[in-house]
């Protein structure tokens, strides 16, 4: 079998559903389980053409689970992983993380731009992915890598800001650059992507992704002011990177218009509300929009 199969390992942003000192009601939910509000583990997505071997876009502190949790990915021989490559979108925590537990001199190709690659070669504590195995590779924005075979991908600089462990002061927002970028995967005359922080949606991204089968996008927060209403943190979306999913700027009407066969919405805050049953989720549904959750499986053949 061939074509693209996407697997979300992690749907939720930084921090997880429930987020480890959070009890918002959406955390309070995810604890309990007779509310069918199951966890969701930190922003990760594996992409395989054959079944077998799969390339990990994000490497995601809820790693180790991800990969119990999922059957593809493991092992089938005494030292063995189908993990063939890691790809990662920006240096935050919750996309770095998770490099920490793969280390165990297992061989996988690690690519990143070189502003990604230079905050990883910066932390000695990354010296535990002993280049004798992990080979770590700088890829440039608009230029095509195979990170597996039969894969062809290309990143692209997406509205952004450096990590958040980088600010100092005020950072630049909307910054166009080797920090955060989406990727474009090609196979078998299918073309989606995966775009999971992005501060806004100007018209050449919009006229990028226009017609794409699949596209993963950004859905950190329904509103703007959506962690100050909740009352778990001071942060507009904007000031984090992330555009809202409604509201001035907001990404479900920008991405209506693109002609999209299926738009999915990952790296969820836990505050979000389009993580239950509500008007919120029904919004996003009724816009043709689908919620990622842990497990959700897509093929496009
Ligand atoms: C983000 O996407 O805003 C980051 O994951 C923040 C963080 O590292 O906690
Ligand atoms: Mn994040
Ligand atoms: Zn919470």
């Amino acid at each position: 079998m061939t074509g693209l199969r996407f697997l979300v390992l992690g749907a939720a942003a930084g921090g997880g559903l429930p987020q480890w000192n959070c009890n918002c009601s959406n955390c309070a939910a995810a604890r309990d389980p007779s509310s069918g509000l199951a966890a969701q583990t930190q922003s990760s997505l594996a992409v395989s053409i054959d079944g077998e071997n799969w390339a990990i876009f994000n490497a995601s502190p809820d790693i180790r689970q991800q990969i119990q949790q999922t059957p593809q990915l493991h092992p089938k021989a005494l030292r063995h992983s189908p993990i063939r490559s890691v790809i990662i979108t920006n240096a935050d925590v919750d996309h770095i993380g998770g490099l920490l537990t793969i280390r165990e001199k297992q061989a996988f190709d690690l690519f990143s731009t070189s502003a990604i690659g230079a905050v990883i070669d910066a932390n000695p504590v990354f010296r535990v992915l002993d280049r004798a195995f992990v080979k770590r590779h700088a890829i440039r924005l608009d230029e095509d890598f195979s990170p597996l075979e039969g894969l062809e991908a290309r990143i692209f600089a997406v509205p952004g800001k450096v990590a958040l462990f980088l600010e100092e002061g005020e950072p630049e927002l909307g910054l166009e650059g080797e920090q955060t970028i989406g990727i474009e995967f090609i196979a078998a005359g299918k073309r989606a992507y995966y775009i999971p922080g992005c501060a806004t949606l100007p018209d050449w991204l919009c006229e990028r992704i226009r017609g794409a089968d699949l596209v993963f996008f950004d859905g950190t927060v329904f509103t703007d002011d959506e962690m100050i209403r909740v009352g778990t943190g001071i942060k507009t979306g904007e000031r984090m990177g992330h555009m809202p999913i409604t509201g001035d700027g907001g990404s479900l009407e920008a991405l209506s218009k693109l002609d999209i066969g299926r738009m999915v919405y990952v790296h969820i805050n836990n505050t979000n509300p389009i993580w239950r049953n509500g008007a919120e989720r029904d919004a996003v549904n009724a816009a043709g929009f689908e919620v990622g959750h842990d497990g959700m499986e897509i093929d496009l053949d």
